[in-house]
């Protein structure tokens, strides 16, 4: 790369050393010298002047090459362009009448350039290096460096690293301890896959990475640190969503001598904390608490969100009996009708109502039937089956006005209020009924201790096997596992679930009952964790704790839909790294070392 003088490029840093970052310098610095160092986001040449935006991670100042003041400075400037990597000494004037720029905050002054280092070029960027670039996530992704130069990206990692500090700092104040547990150990029961990795002296044999700390903050407590926590990376490979990585972070800790309203207050004295001194936002306290069955019966899902109303209303006793024989056979199979009424919606249309049927249909809804209330009848292909006592008795439960449109879904009460509960969310979007800038966080508590698992025929643990059964529930355990609710509880902001945690089974006899009560045989729960039940006898006190989504918590903060986001070096719905290529295929020294050959099955 030649100049306009065709001489080569690329100083070397030598003796210069940066004075100031790019964002800071104000009018009170006018008249000094200083040195900048960044990349450049902008070039103008204005006339004979050129003036390049320099950039470091919080800001730019505005650097102007001016051949009055310095003739060969000003020749070298041409060569500059964007990304360029740039040393640039001079003095900070005031900027011309008329040229300062408010939304700047170095917009009051300039730096006049008399010395330049042209520490680097750059190619010509893949992409725009601006927020709101259109360029696909692909791209984004194969070069994440660059992408990371993007404002956005700095503020959300900054944003990230903030919290992370003030986390700690919040939980050292409370006597927390920073603990360290391995990776690679053996597999923990969170419900998702294990990442496997083979060893290389115990040729055949396997570390599992952990789904999360779990077990070894179990048994810490045994050891009597009382307090512990870890800003942790987890592993779980799972299929992946806006919302889920194979490699994430959790906040976790776990107490002893605790029950469930000692881990919340911790918890939420932390969100607090952290909403105030981070984004300078009062959260309402303490947190709404909502049980299971509230939660799903009246918002559909276990993870509610509050920010709007919308809420389900069961209608099975009125539309029971009716001649809809949709309903009708639904409630006699035991089965829920359950409505919304989204309030003034009556010029949805029919397109957008068949759009919002398949949304539904997602979720194994086999219908959406709908009403709308206009001001001299309803308009429903269902209305005809009402009579007149039905219809104003739906009318008087739904609170049903002109103007509204009313949805219906009747099935077992699983899919009416999954199914429900997605198209409240959805109708919340639709209608714009969602505060951006409200921040609802909510408990949700008594969660059954285990749920069904069709595929795989069994019972199946909620959140994990550890979890404490109520103890009042206990004596149900065998005779009707399905209704006994666990000491588990779930946070959720914003309809997202940003954490979980339990009081757990600190007596063997009852770890032991609820392994049994999970189909899971004393061999198979003995070789699996029989060093737990060992630990358990060892004097364990009584403990629990929880584990937030760092990574969904930052998300949510920082405003973004995906915490792909606020990741520095995330992965591909495939779970991949197209940055680095990962994963591939291993070396063949490399397998034989582990006595290891692949055999692809399918
Ligand atoms: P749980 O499995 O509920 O609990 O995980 C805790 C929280 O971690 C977040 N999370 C994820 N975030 C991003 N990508 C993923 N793949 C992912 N999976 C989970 C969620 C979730 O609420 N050991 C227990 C905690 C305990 O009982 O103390 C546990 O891991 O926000
Ligand atoms: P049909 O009589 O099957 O044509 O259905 C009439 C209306 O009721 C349509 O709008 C269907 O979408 C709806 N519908 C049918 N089955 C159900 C169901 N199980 N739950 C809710 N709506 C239904």
């Amino acid at each position: 790369m030649k100049t306009g003088d065709e001489k080569i490029l690329f100083d070397s840093l030598g003796d210069m050393k940066r004075t100031h970052n790019c964002w800071e310098l104000t009018a009170k610095d006018v008249g000094k010298e200083v040195i900048l160092m960044g990349w450049v986001q902008r070039r103008r040449d204005h006339g004979g002047v050129i003036f390049v935006d320099l950039r470091d991670r919080e800001g730019i100042t505005q650097v102007v090459f001016n051949p009055k003041i310095n003739e060969e400075v000003h020749r070298k400037a041409n060569a500059i362009r964007n990304e360029f990597v740039l040393a640039a000494r001079g003095t900070v004037v005031p900027r011309p009448e008329g040229m300062i720029n408010p939304k700047l905050k170095t917009g009051e002054i300039d730096v006049m350039a008399s010395e330049l280092r042209i520490l680097n070029m750059c190619r010509t960027p893949p992409f725009v290096l601006e927020d709101n670039a259109q360029v696909s996530e692909t791209i984004r992704l194969q070069y994440r460096y660059l992408d990371m130069r993007r404002p956005v990206f700095q503020k959300n990692l900054m944003l990230r690293h903030r919290t992370a500090a003030a986390i700690r700092s919040y939980l050292d104040n409370l006597g927390f301890l920073d603990i360290e547990t391995p990776f690679l150990t053996k597999s923990t029961p969170e419900g998702a896959r294990d990442y496997l990795v083979p060893s290389r002296v115990n040729p055949g044999q396997f570390y599992a990475l952990p789904q999360s700390p779990q077990i070894f903050k179990q048994l810490l407590m045994l050891s009597g640190f009382d307090r512990y926590y870890q800003i942790v990376r987890c592993f779980r490979d799972e299929d992946l969503r806006a919302d889920r990585q194979p490699e994430f972070t959790q906040i976790d800790l776990e107490m002893s001598f605790v029950r469930e309203d000692d881990v919340m207050a911790v918890t939420e004295g932390m969100m607090t904390t952290l909403f105030k001194d981070i984004l300078g936002v009062e959260i309402e306290h303490p947190f709404k608490r909502l049980t299971y069955e509230d939660a799903t019966g009246r918002f559909g899902l276990d993870k509610p969100d509050l920010r709007f109303g919308l809420e389900l209303r069961d209608v099975s006793d009125i539309v029971g009996a009716s001649e809809f024989r949709a309903f009708a056979e639904v409630v006699k199979a035991g089965g829920l009708v359950k409505a919304i009424n989204a309030k003034g919606s009556i010029n949805l249309s029919r397109k957008e109502i068949d759009d919002l049927t398949e949304l539904v249909a997602v979720y194994k809804a086999k219908g959406l039937a709908w009403i709308k209330v206009r001001p001299d009848a309803w308009q429903s292909p269902i209305a005809k089956f009402f009579t007149d006592a039905e219809k104003e008795s739906l009318a008087r439960r739904l609170d049903m006005e002109s103007g509204d449109l009313v949805f219906f879904i009747a099935d077992q009460s699983k899919v009416v209020n999954e199914a429900l509960g997605h198209l409240r969310s959805h109708l919340a979007e639709k209608l714009g009924l969602i505060n951006q800038d409200q921040y609802q966080f909510a408990w949700v508590t008594e969660f059954p201790l285990m749920e069904y698992d069709k595929e795989e025929k069994r019972y199946v643990a909620m959140h994990h096997p550890f979890t404490a059964p109520v103890e009042e529930d206990m004596e149900r355990l065998t005779q009707d596992p399905l209704a006994v609710r666990s000491r588990a509880y779930d946070l959720v902001l914003n309809g997202a679930e940003i954490g979980g945690g339990s009081i757990r089974n600190h007596q063997r006899v009852v770890q032991e009952r609820v392994f049994e009560a999970l189909d899971i045989d004393r061999a198979t729960y003995e070789k699996k964790f029989g060093f737990l039940l060992e630990a358990l006898d060892f004097g364990a006190p009584p403990h629990g704790g929880i584990a937030l989504g760092f990574d969904r918590l930052i998300m949510l903060m920082a405003k973004q839909t995906s915490i792909r986001d606020v990741i520095a070096f995330p992965k591909t719905q495939k779970a991949a790294c197209l940055l680095t290529g990962a994963p591939c295929e291993a070396a063949a020294a490399q397998l034989e070392e582990l006595s290891l050959k692949v055999r692809l099955l399918k």
